[in-house]
């Protein structure tokens, strides 16, 4: 074969190639032979290999838009697809509300994990984690049979609440959740949750939440103590619904200490105490809630004292 001849097929491989992979920032269609190849820059790995907690399974990609990534382990029915839909839009919802969860260069995206007959319960990783690759992770199982079968009102409250748990452990950009001591694994997400089904249009499941809601009662702070019905409800319909939630966090990442952490990243340094946690919400809310905060928790002279101290640590947040 003359020389120019193989210069020219060359020429125009490298032409043809930079053309395909300019063609979208999706999908690029690469040639090779007979066969054409179609490359999806924002696939996720095929399968993930399990490594957190006790958990050891080999899970598959069933689903991934911009938004989601869903893994189901092989006990999961591939038919179930509610979760393509509905985490994408819970995810996307709270992009909305509180920020992106993640660095440049890093998938930002949510990744679902669903297990069938194993693991009960749920729980959160964050994108600063290496325990779950980096990723804002969460990981759902049931010993129920085709648990995650039936897209309805009792199945969303599980993976939903874990997301929760990604907004108070990674929003702003910091990691740690400075509250989690004072309201515990679940009082936030009451709260959240509701918000979320507001925000999605899910009025009958938030309406289900809010009576469910209303009649609960937690010891802690105090035994008695109605978290949604005296204290976040009032806040959230009172003060601004969606933008006092996470006007929470940005009350917390402008004033709680961070510092950087050994792998680079910010990190609150320590939890807060009841009195600091008033303080902060009434700065989020604009009103001093020291009224509210006896209403649900009762006042302590140990309160009173964190309450002045909070004060007077963090002079900068002003109602
Ligand atoms: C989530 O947001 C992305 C980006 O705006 C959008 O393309 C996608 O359709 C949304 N997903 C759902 C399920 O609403």
């Amino acid at each position: 074969m003359p020389r120019f001849f193989i210069k020219i097929s060359a020429l125009l491989a490298i032409v043809i190639f930079t053309y395909a992979c300019k063609k979208s920032d999706g999908a690029t269609t690469e040639t090779g032979g007979t066969d054409t190849v179609v490359v999806d820059k924002n696939a996720p790995p095929k399968t993930w290999q399990e490594h957190w907690f006790e958990h050891e399974q080999l899970l598959t990609n069933t689903f991934y838009d911009t938004s989601v990534c869903v893994y189901y382990d092989d006990d999961v029915s591939k038919s179930i697809v509610w979760p393509n839909d509905y985490m994408a839009k819970v995810w996307n919802y709270t992009k909305k509300v509180y920020g992106s969860f993640g660095k440049v260069g890093n998938d930002n995206r949510l990744f679902v994990v669903l297990h069938q007959g194993k693991y009960s319960g749920g729980h959160p990783s964050t994108y600063f984690d290496a325990s779950h690759d980096y990723r804002n992770t969460i990981d759902c199982g049931s010993t129920t049979a085709n648990a995650w079968g039936t897209y309805d009102y009792g199945t969303v409250a599980i993976p939903t609440h874990e997301v929760g748990h990604i907004v108070e452990g990674a929003s702003k950009g910091i990691h740690n959740s400075p509250a989690f001591p004072v309201w515990g694994d679940s009082k936030w997400m009451e709260i959240y949750i509701y918000d979320v089904y507001l925000g999605l249009g899910l009025d009958d499941f938030a309406s289900h939440w809010y009576d469910e809601m209303m009649v609960k009662s937690d010891d802690f702070p105090a035994a008695g103590t109605q978290w949604f019905k005296n204290w976040f409800y009032p806040i959230y319909s009172q003060h601004g619904k969606a933008a006092v939630l996470n006007g929470f966090f940005e009350t917390l990442a402008r004033n709680f200490p961070t510092r950087i952490a050994a792998d680079g990243s910010k990190e609150y340094t320590r939890d807060m105490n009841l009195g600091e946690f008033i303080h902060f919400w009434s700065g989020a809310a604009g009103v001093n809630l020291k009224e509210q905060a006896t209403l649900a928790f009762g006042w302590t002279t140990e309160t009173n004292a964190q309450f002045t101290q909070a004060q007077l640590d963090f002079p900068g947040i002003k109602y």
